[in-house]
Parts: C-alpha cells; structure tokens; sequence
C-alpha cells in the first residue's frame, strides 16, 4: 500500500468525530467496576496469617463470597513512602507488573508490629512518626502520622479484584439462557465490541480498583495527561479521568478523555501538607474524584455537632488490568512528594543546553533549499534559534531513518551548513515500520521477530503514514538494543552528530484501528497482551532511542528525545509536547495548566506547540503564544501541513520586532533556566511550578491557573488581577524586565516578575543560538526583600557532554547579598571558563549608595561605576568584568 498522503488523513479527520473514542461507559472494566457501590467492602483481612521480614509485612485477604484469597504486601521506603501491592494469593498465571519504571527496586525500612489484636493490626515506621492500621473486617488501611489520618484506603468498600479464571467451556456457554449471554457481552468479561471492533481477551477479565480518601483535602492535582484545569475535578458517573494514552487529532478542551501520555501520579493539598499516590499500572485507568464536606470523622455525637466540616477527597483508581501496587507519597511538602515520585522513576533529564533555545518546525520543511531559507530567514531578522526540525515528508515514502532522494539529495552536506550556523536539526522517527520487504528495517525486524503480533500469532498490521505498518515491540529489551543500533553514524545513513530525534505517533496511533490505536489482543514480548503494556508503548520507545543517540557517541553526548506519548518516568529520557493542539487562544491558556500538571507529575522538559498546531492563528495570537512559550520550559513554534506559512517574520515589521523580542528574551534568560534544569536533574524541583508549590499556606493559590512560577524566583501573570495583587502587597516583587521602557500594564508583553529576596542570572545580551553565546557575559538581576537580603545560584557546564557527571565538570556559584554585599563562591565542581559577570543590577535598594567596591579573592579591589535611580530604587553596577568561576564580593558603602 502507498503512503498516507496528508489529503487522506480523514481517518484522522474521523478522530474529532466523538463516536471514535469511547465514553467511559462504553469500557466494559469500568461498568463492572461501577457496578461496586460504596459501602461495606467484602474483603476481610485474615490476621493471622501476618508475616513480618526486614522488607514487608504480608498477609492475606478474603472475598467473602467468591473466597478467592489476595495477598496484600506493605512496605515502607526511605524517605516517607509506603508500597502497598495486592496480588491473587494463587492466580491461575501470573499477572502482569510493570517493569522498568522503576529505576531500581525501592530500599525497603522495617515496620514494627506495634498491635495485632481485635482484629486490627498497627505497623509503625521506624521513626514512628508514621503508623499504618489495618482493619480486619472489612478490610480498611489507614495511614496516620503523628496521630493525624492522612488517608485511608478502601474506607468506601470499592476494592475490586478480578481474579484469573479458566474460560468457560463452550458447554457451559451454550447452556447459559440467550438473556445471560446478552449480560455477558454486556459485561465485556472475555469479549468486548467497540463499532466494529472485537477485543477478544485471552486470559478474560482481570480488572482492579480501589479507593482512597484524604482527610483534610479538597485540592488534588495531577495524573496528566487531560485537556483540562490545574485542579482535578469532581467526577460524575460515566465522567471518569481516563488514562489510556491516543492519538486524538483536534482534541477538544476541558475534557478527561486521555491525550497521548499518561502519569498516574496523583497530588493532594492542603495548607501546608501535601500527599501523593502512584499507582503504579500501564494498562487503561480510570480515575474517578469526588471531594466534598463531612462533619465529625472522629469523635462523638455532640463533639461531631460542633467540628467544623472537614473536607475530604474521595479518589477511586479503576485499571483494566495488572495488580495493584501502589505508593504512598507523604511529603510533607510538595517538594518532598516529587522528590519522593523521582526517588522511583528518576529525575528529569539534563536537556543539552542547544534544546532549551528556540525550535523552529513545520509539517514540513520541504527540501534542503527550503531549510537553507529558513535558517537564513532567522539571521536575515536577527532572531535567534537554535534547532530546525523536519516531519515525517523528509523521508523516503515514510521510511524512517531515510531520506527524500530528491528532496534531500545530501543530508550531510545541509548538516554540515547548519553545523557551520552553530545550528542543529531534529528528525521525526515513528514507531510504525512500513510493510516493505524491501526496506532493510522492516525485512530485518520480520525476520528477527520484532513487531507485535495480533492474537493469531501473526505480525499485527495497522495503517498509519506509510500505508500499512507493523509496529515494533519496544517492551523487548532486544529490540530496543536493536533499534537504538539503528541510531549508529554508520547505520543511520546520512546522519550527523547533529541529528537529534523526535518519536511521534507512539500511543501508538494506529489509523482505522479501535480508538485509532492498537488492538488490545495484540501480543507482545513474553505473551503480554496489548492490554497490559499499552500506556507505556511510547515511554519505551523514547528510552530506546535516547539509549541509541547516546551509544552513538559512545556514551559521551547528552541525547535530546521528543517524544509525545509517555508515562511515569519518561522524563529520564528526554521532553515532552502536549500534541496536536488548534490555534484558538483557548488552546494558549490551557497550555498553562497542562504544562504545570506534567511538570508535577515529574515531566519537567514539556512544552506546546507554539501557535497552535492545527489552523492558522491570528497575528496577535501569534505573537502572544511566543511571548508565552518563551517563558516554557520547551520552546517550539511547529504547525501543520495544512496551515500557512508563519515564520516569525512573515507578519509585518511589528509582529516580527515583537515575536524578536520574545525570542531573546528567552535566550538571555537561559542561564536561570538552565540552572533551574539542573535543579530539577539532581533535586526533582520542577522547571515550571503552580503557585501553591511556592505558597503552599495561601489557599488563594491553591487554584490559580493563569500564572504560575519559572523556579522560585520568576513569577508570570496571564491575569493582573488576584492573586497576584494578593501576593505583591504580602511579598515584594519586581518588573523583571528592569529595562523596558514600556510598563507592563499597556500590555504588550507579558507581565513577569522576580521574586524578591532572589537572584537572577541571566546573559547580558541574546546571540544568534546557544552555541553563539557561549562567551556572552552575564548580568545578575538582585532582588530584595524586605530584609534587604537576595540569594541566588547559576550553574554552568559545556553544556552537551556527560563530562558534568563523570567528571564534575561544572560551575555551581552561589550568590548572597547580605548587609549590602553581594558575594559569589563556589559550591562545588570545576569548571574552565573565560566569562565574566558584566553588570549586576539590585532591585529595591533602599537609598543612593556612596561609594562600591569589588573584591577579588585574591584581596585586590578595585571601585565600581554605579548609578541609582531613585524612582525605582534600581542600583546599576557597570564594567565588573568579574570572573564567573571565581569568588568575589561587591560592597555598596
Ligand atoms: C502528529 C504530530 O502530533 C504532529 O506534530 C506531526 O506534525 C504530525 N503527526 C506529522 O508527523
């Protein structure tokens, strides 16, 4: 079959068309479980058969009616967490766990037993600060610190477990009335239709669910990836979150339909407390939420009568598959919670510093005359970038990892040009593998059995840009070593070092399939099914290729890997973009939320197609989108093959000075944003935070979506109103564009502040990509509080190479300004570098300064120009020229 050209994309077309996607109550796991109403639980815990070891302590639990027994394992980890996992004491076959999430098996602390008597049994932590009771009948778990519930699980009776049975004989089937098979098919046990679609379930049902509640909380966050608002909604029948990662072109917003990734992470608050749960499955998860006000959780009648009304949120995870293996993440704060989830699946990559510039892409740049332009255009209109991207038409017929032979006669050679430009390129590699014997991609994983086969045992088929394509099984591990072979100099023909990857396409998307992606019977490595896997298709793949860029360079060079479908802990290898978005200003605004809920679910590395994806937006959307892009942690203005051209300069004189000006602003940024990168790569901090992560005691922030903080000392307003009025009478904050002439209230940029008491580093000017800037000084942004103090920090190293890890090759200063000096010393590593700190600019000094020394370490000290201005009570120190790696104190006097 010939290529899916752009025109026939009308199965995608199909996609906005609501009946091609599922409503939960079209999943037969989901009406089963709903068929489960809160109240008493069915499961009673047999106390005495309780085991204690060094890891665990396990014992089991019984279904009063069908008798099958579970066994339940808790753990507690290091660092406030605690592991429970509930599996079939003896199932028929083993089920599925996920693997190769975790980053390594969690270091276990021994629970104490501190009672096992009248049916309840206390674990207590080593510390004892935290305590787990477990009630027997019905079976309940409750996790207290200090004395404090902080959740429960299972308190609503929804825990529900199917277990493995043999498949009815035809026999038995046969004997079964018509009206009886009529509810079995209702049912969805061992077959489930969609349309035209059969899933046949080899092993039957084997769904699981439960429910916690957390005491205390009303404000719950999270489990990317949804179209929708920072705080998680209540959910109504039939309205559930669903994690079940697709390819839905056209999405539309404020929707929990799952988009292309998932993280079942999910974050609760409360003034000054935050909790997380993990719940640790790759197969289709529903979430349903439902906060409320109960009166008197504890306590008797008349005490009841007068306690306030306490919130509580009720959170029901419901998977299609799997076991239950669950974390319990118990802050206290909300840094400790995305230390504790990167404690388990890793911490945001460090991105090469050429990644964090501007990308510029399109579906499709179409030949090497047209890059060559683009690039040029760039320079033509001093605007700096740094990467030039080229969609799946680069290819030869939609065989990845070749060329166009017409359109890019030698991709080398235009490598080399924009090598020259100190420039990069990212190419599109797909997971599908067009059927074509003689494509040696193809031919050579058939022969060695690396697709995924249908439930015949035959490579399964899909149709996706190339016509018909089967579809690597990334969860082998040989065929990952295999495929990030294929990233070798050698063996990717026309490659550079250069080159760097984007995976699109791997939810996987599969056109004209269920849901526009894979059968869930399809069968993968060891005789999983589909089913099992399918949310972790594309994290799998982005590790397999961030594994071949790195071998390429024999380990030496950092990877840099987009990726659009993901899961829990795809942020170890590489960024995120939230897909095929329209440019419709409703699209910009939700970009917000949905960056900060990725960024807490650990995928710091995320951005949104700036200017919208889908259509052709309006120049002031145009340029507004810049203005916010610019301030995201990926930056990349991409758009469909169907929209118009929209370089930055093809808008008028004034949108491209503008479009300019968002652009560099970025650029001289990047050293505070790099630092925050390396912040989140060695202490999980997120890149991009929520207000309340930063103000975790100000309930007026617990909801705010429309502004949001860059690290702890940027803060970006989409909205002058409150909050932000609230948060600059209580702290003081600053224009952070200290020297724009134009006040921020006309509007023409977007308002950003610094946060007083921090400092900023920053480069003194913008160059024409990363690489050109490498010798560009630096200007530190002090900002006070008000006790007239500010600390800061910058890292730095060359910015592409793992030298920073094995070697500690890498600058981290700490800058103090304390009783009028502004000191910078070294914390730790080493690093050759020639730049040196220019200007330093304090914010809210209180009074015209006499005279300013600087001293060097070596005690020689030299005076400084500065000028005052009383109106902003700015203080301008010029000329430094200080050495970057060195120590140094300025003293205002
Ligand atoms: C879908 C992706 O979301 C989009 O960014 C890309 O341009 C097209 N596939 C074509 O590869």
């Amino acid at each position: 079959m010939e290529a899916v050209t752009p025109r026939e994309v009308s199965v995608q077309d199909e996609a906005v068309d609501k009946s091609t996607f599922k409503k939960c109550n079209q999943i037969a796991f989901y009406r089963r479980q709903k068929l489960l109403h809160p109240g008493k639980s069915s499961y009673r815990a047999l106390l005495e058969s309780v085991t204690l070891s060094d890891e665990n302590v396990k014992f089991q639990i019984i279904h009063e009616e069908n008798k099958v027994l579970l066994q339940v394992e808790i753990c507690e980890i290091e660092g406030n967490i605690f592991r429970l996992k509930i599996d079939e004491a003896s199932p028929l076959r083993a089920r599925y766990k996920v693997r190769d999430v975790l980053i390594k098996e969690p270091t276990t602390q021994r629970l104490f037993i501190s009672q096992n008597e009248g049916g309840i049994l206390v674990l207590s932590s080593v510390n004892e600060d935290y305590k787990l009771q477990v009630i027997a009948n019905p079976f309940q778990v409750e996790l207290q610190s200090k004395g404090e519930t902080i959740l429960s699980m299972n308190s609503n009776g929804l825990l529900y477990f199917e277990h493995l049975q043999p498949k009815p004989t035809a026999e038995n089937e046969e004997a079964a009335s018509d009206s009886s098979k009529e509810t079995q098919e209702d049912l969805g046990l061992w077959q489930e239709k969609f349309g035209s679609f059969l899933d046949i379930k080899a092993h039957g049902p084997s769904s699981v669910g439960v429910d916690f509640s957390l005491r205390g909380y009303d404000h719950v966050y999270g489990i990317p990836q949804h179209t929708e608002g920072l705080l998680l909604k209540n959910t109504s029948d039939g309205d559930a979150y669903r994690l079940y990662n697709l390819d839905i072109f056209g999405h539309k917003i404020h929707d929990k339909i799952g988009i292309y990734g998932s993280v079942p992470l999910l974050l609760a608050h409360k003034p000054n407390r935050t909790s997380g749960i993990f719940w640790l499955n790759s197969s289709e998860t529903l979430v349903d939420i439902s906060t409320k006000a109960v009166h008197g959780l504890s306590g008797s009648a008349a005490e009841t009568a007068k306690q306030k009304a306490v919130p509580l949120t009720d959170v029901r995870w419901m998977s299609e598959s799997g076991i239950i293996d669950v974390f319990l993440l118990m802050g206290p704060t909300a840094f400790d919670v995305f230390k504790q989830f990167a404690q388990l699946t890793g911490t945001q990559a460090l991105p090469p510093l050429f990644s964090l510039g501007y990308h510029q892409c399109r579906w499709n740049y179409e030949d090497e005359q047209d890059v060559k332009a683009v690039d040029a255009g760039f320079d033509e209109h001093d605007i700096p970038y740094d990467v030039i991207w080229l969609d799946i038409e680069h290819t030869d017929g939609k065989r990845y990892f070749t060329w166009d032979k017409k359109k890019f006669q030698n991709p080398r050679k235009m490598q080399e040009h924009l090598r020259k430009k100190k420039r990069k390129l990212v190419i599109i590699v797909d997971p599908h593998i067009k059927v074509d014997p003689k494509y040696t991609l193809y031919s050579q994983a058939k022969d060695k059995g690396y697709f995924v086969k249908d439930r015949n045992g035959q490579d399964f088929e899909g149709i996706c840009w190339p016509g018909s394509s089967c579809y690597l099984d990334f969860t082998n591990p040989e065929v990952r070593k295999w495929y990030a072979d294929q990233f070798a100099f050698k063996t990717y023909k026309g490659s550079t070092n250069i080159l760097f990857v984007w995976n699109d396409m791997n939810e996987p998307s599969v056109f004209k399939g269920a849901e526009l992606t894979m059968q869930k019977d399809a069968v993968h490595y060891n005789n999983w099914e589909h089913r099992e896997v399918h949310n972790l298709y594309g994290f799998y793949q982005q590790m397999a290729t961030a594994e071949g860029l790195i071998k390429r360079s024999s380990g030496k060079e950092r990877p840099f890997v987009l990726t659009r479908s993901f899961f829990a802990g795809s942020q170890k290898y590489g960024a995120v973009w939230t897909g095929d978005n329209t440019a419709d200003w409703s699209y910009l605004k939700i970009s917000i939320p949905m960056l900060l809920t990725n960024s807490m679910a650990g995928i710091s590395f995320c951005g949104a197609d700036v200017g919208g994806f889908i259509g052709d937006p309006e120049p002031e959307l145009l340029v507004r989108w810049y203005q916010a892009g610019a301030y995201q942690p990926f930056f990349r203005g991409h758009s469909n093959m169907e929209s118009k051209r929209r370089e930055p300069w093809l808008f008028g004189e004034k949108n491209t000075q503008i479009i300019r000006e968002a652009i560099k602003e970025r650029y001289v940024l990047l050293p505070y944003l790099y630092t925050l990168f390396y912040r989140a790569h060695t202490a999980a901090e997120p890149v991009m935070r929520p207000l309340w992560v930063e103000f975790p005691g100000n309930i007026e922030t617990f909801g705010v979506e429309n502004e949001y903080m860059l690290g702890k000392s940027s803060f970006l307003s989409f909205d002058k109103s409150y909050p932000f009025s609230y948060l600059c009478s209580k702290l003081n904050f600053y224009d952070q564009r200290i020297r724009t002439i134009l006040p921020w209230l006309c509007f023409l940029q977007i308002p950003v502040f610094q946060r007083g008491g921090t400092v900023i580093p920053l480069k003194t000017t913008a160059g024409k990509s990363t690489e050109w800037m490498v010798d560009t000084s630096y200007e530190l942004h002090v900002a006070l509080d008000t006790e007239a103090s500010a600390i800061g920090e910058l890292y730095l190293d060359d910015g592409h190479s793992f030298q920073y890890l094995h070697k500690k090759q890498f600058l981290y200063r700490k800058f103090t300004f304390h009783k009028s000096i502004l000191s910078s010393r070294d914390e730790s590593g080493q690093y050759q570098t020639m730049c040196v700190v220019e200007r330093v600019i304090v914010l809210g000094f209180g009074h015209q300064p006499t005279f300013v020394t600087a001293c060097s370490k070596d005690g020689k000290e030299k005076e400084v120009v500065f000028t005052y201005d009383t109106k902003t009570s700015a203080l301008t120190l010029e000329n430094l020229a200080l050495s970057l790696a060195a120590d140094w104190k300025i003293c205002v006097n």
